[in-house]
């Protein structure tokens, strides 16, 4: 949309059910600050709205787990989330919850309305039940196979692993998540929201209508849940947490979580309109206001076809210009999960790295995972910190700061014009609005970086610090400092919407207010004038040391080590046999002589072993844990009465004794064999 009247952007409502972590940062409310502080500095109208999404099955499945009520979960999370997006920066115009009596009334008078029209399908069938329970299952209360990528612990209303949203009876072999029970199949009535009737319609907006300005990622799920044909989706649950179905034979039924969560877009900007008595109809009303979603690549179904086909069904609302979804942010190569705790807590950083949220900031947007997921390391961290905010934009700010006060006493020296920074500067405005306003945030910092390097290279080029020595060259000295002082200017501007502390730092050492604009670097000549005094300096940023990320990846490593405890499933104890049974098994020891591997397998290796009394040939499904190589030598026990097997077409004829770790990791069970005293072909018993 060509040059729209006002913005109404949009984050994800998060889950209350945990605190939040820095995929969470990454991957939807950094994007959604930056592009809104930007619009902001460019001065339009534009509201950025969020707040917690209180309903649903992850509310209760963690309130069961932590003995408490929904509602203490969500005034506990409510408040450390809303606190943690306050502390990065995040500048929500309003951050609301679902659980408001505004959101309560706006959704249910959405849904009243769709019912009144007609728009929805009222259906009774059979539904997933578990009986122990005495509850319906449904969406995360019910995990099973995915029907379309075979991932055996996907949820009822969505797979993790591919993204498909589909109904709980599409799961194979379902079990509840409460008792773990095979669920049984109950009637109940609920409404449906018929898809599939605007799936023609969802097609020409999105997959024609959009297809060059949307991102790839979000234009090929949307096109590949169309071509598989959208289905009638149940926009009521039998759930007790929720908002009550406002029709009058549907006691003991809710809204849908996501029927009801992207409407609290719409009553959170309500509340936010009545606090600042403002009108919030326009910001969702009118055809000239751009609505933007921020959001992560598992929502995509629901902000890119659920939601918009609500809207479309309500008839009185506009639909997003574009939803910018982001995939997801790795940590040290895992998956971030709140179950596991394989997580970067906001609120946990901040004790760590106080005040330094700007870096987190940095990071997490020089390594967005806009276009594929993307890993977070805090090797990488310490990196981007010390090499790129402390050498290059740190660097220049301080040369500047301190060369200003040891020649000029603080004072902005005037240019006498003969070098020229501020034609180039004049560009980065432009250049860096380009990237932002297609999404493209982590290239728009990169040019923002570049203004820092021009800077330094600028000063290094000069050398105002050689100059100085020399009487004559006082005037150009002066325009040197001037000019690097135009530098830093702009970069406290620029930066603002990405490193928005940073800025308030650098405006405050050199002695700005917020009067000069965006526009102001691209189109004037002087950004701050001579005789100006700027303030003494600080360090804007400072160098992280090694100690303090070895902190970071033991604490990692602790919460490996306490997940591989709690994991340990032992195998259960087979039945009891007699001690003749046992004798009857003849386990000797051996030593491998060679190995190698066999072809086209990845598990086989074929293994000659000296039992003492013969060589015997052995093929061992070991290759995932060792190479060939690494197993030559080894002592190992033998069970050398077992029946000759053909495997790959040679004959095994015995069997190496391992152990297998949770993780599947093999070892062998082998004699202490540094002392060497066990020969080989010594019995085991
Ligand atoms: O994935 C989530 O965390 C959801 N709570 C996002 C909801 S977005 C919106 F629709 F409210
Ligand atoms: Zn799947």
């Amino acid at each position: 949309m060509n040059n729209p009247k006002r913005y109404t952007i949009t984050a994800a409502l998060p889950y209350t059910n945990g605190p939040v972590h820095i995929g969470h940062l990454a991957g939807v409310y950094v994007p959604g600050d930056i592009y809104t502080r930007y619009l902001r500095a460019i001065g339009k109208d534009v509201i950025y709205i969020c707040g917690s999404d209180e309903h649903g099955v992850p509310i209760t499945i963690r309130a069961k787990k932590e003995g408490v009520t929904p509602q203490q979960i969500v005034d506990k999370y409510h408040e450390v989330i809303k606190n943690s997006f306050q502390e990065f920066g995040i500048s929500f115009d309003n951050y609301s919850r679902t659980s408001a009596e505004i959101h309560h009334k706006t959704a249910s008078d959405f849904f009243k309305k769709l019912y009144k029209n007609g728009k929805f399908i009222e259906e009774t069938n059979e539904q997933l039940y578990d009986a122990d329970a005495k509850q319906f299952l449904a969406d995360r209360f019910v995990i099973g196979t995915c029907p379309k990528c075979g991932n055996e612990e996907s949820y009822g209303d969505q797979c993790e692993n591919c993204g498909t949203s589909h109904n709980a009876t599409d799961l194979i072999n379902p079990k509840s998540a409460i008792t773990g029970n095979v669920p049984s199949l109950k009637e109940t009535k609920h409404w449906y929201l018929p898809l599939n009737e605007y799936e023609k319609w969802l097609k020409e907006w999105i997959v024609v209508g959009h297809k060059n300005d949307w991102k790839p990622n979000v234009l090929g799920q949307v096109g590949s849940w169309i071509e598989d044909g959208l289905r009638p989706r149940a926009v009521t649950r039998d759930l007790d947490w929720g908002i009550k179905v406002p029709v009058k034979d549907a006691g003991g039924k809710v809204l849908y979580v996501w029927f009801d969560a992207p409407i609290g877009y719409i009553s959170a900007t309500k509340e936010w309109a009545e606090k600042k008595g403002e009108d919030w109809q326009p910001y969702w009303k009118d055809k000239d206001t751009k609505l933007v979603h921020f959001i992560g690549k598992d929502n995509i179904v629901f902000h890119c076809i659920i939601f918009p086909a609500m809207l479309k069904a309500e008839g009185s609302f506009i639909l997003p210009d574009n939803v910018p979804a982001n995939e997801f942010l790795n940590l040290e190569d895992n998956k971030i999960s709140t179950s596991k705790n394989w997580a970067v807590w906001l609120h946990e950083y901040l004790e760590d790295f106080p005040n330094q949220q700007d870096v987190l900031r940095y990071v997490l947007t020089a390594n967005a995972p806009e276009s594929k997921d993307n890993n977070f390391t805090w090797k990488d961290f310490q990196a981007r910190n010390n090499n790129e905010l402390v050498a290059i934009f740190g660097n220049f700010i301080n040369r500047v700061v301190v060369l200003t006060h040891k020649y000029y006493d603080g004072i902005v020296p005037s240019s006498n014009g003969k070098i020229d920074q501020v034609s180039l500067i004049n560009n980065f405005p432009k250049d860096i609005s380009d990237s932002i306003e297609k999404y493209r945030f982590r290239e728009a910092l990169g040019k923002l970086m570049n203004l820092a390097r021009q800077g330094n290279g600028f000063l290094q080029e000069q050398e105002p610090w050689k100059k100085i020595k020399d009487a004559s060259k006082k005037e150009e000295v002066e325009t040197i400092m001037n000019q690097a002082l135009q530098i830093a200017t702009a970069l406290a501007v620029l930066c603002e919407p990405f490193l928005p502390f940073t800025s308030k730092k650098l405006k405050n050492i050199l002695n700005l207010d917020d009067s000069l604009t965006w526009n102001d670097i691209a189109t004037k000549k002087e950004f701050i004038a001579p005789n100006h005094q700027i303030n003494k300096g600080e360090l804007l940023f400072a160098k992280i040391e090694d100690d303090e990320i070895q902190k970071q990846l033991d604490k990692l490593q602790a919460t490996k080590t306490a997940n591989e405890i709690e994991n340990k499933v032992m195998e259960p104890v087979k039945e009891t046999i007699s001690f003749e049974d046992f004798t009857k098994l003849d386990i000797r020891i051996g030593t491998i002589l060679s190995a190698e591997k066999i072809a086209k397998t990845k598990k086989l290796l074929k293994l000659q072993v000296d039992l003492g009394f013969e060589i015997r040939t052995i093929v061992s499904g070991i290759a995932e844990s060792f190479t060939a190589e690494e197993v030559i030598g080894k002592k190992v026990s033998v069970l050398i009465n077992l029946a000759p097997r053909k495997i790959r077409g040679v004959e095994s004829n015995g069997m190496i004794l391992m152990t297998e770790n949770t993780s599947g990791k093999l070892s062998f069970v082998a004699p202490d064999s540094v002392k060497n005293e066990v020969k080989n072909g010594e019995s085991v018993s």
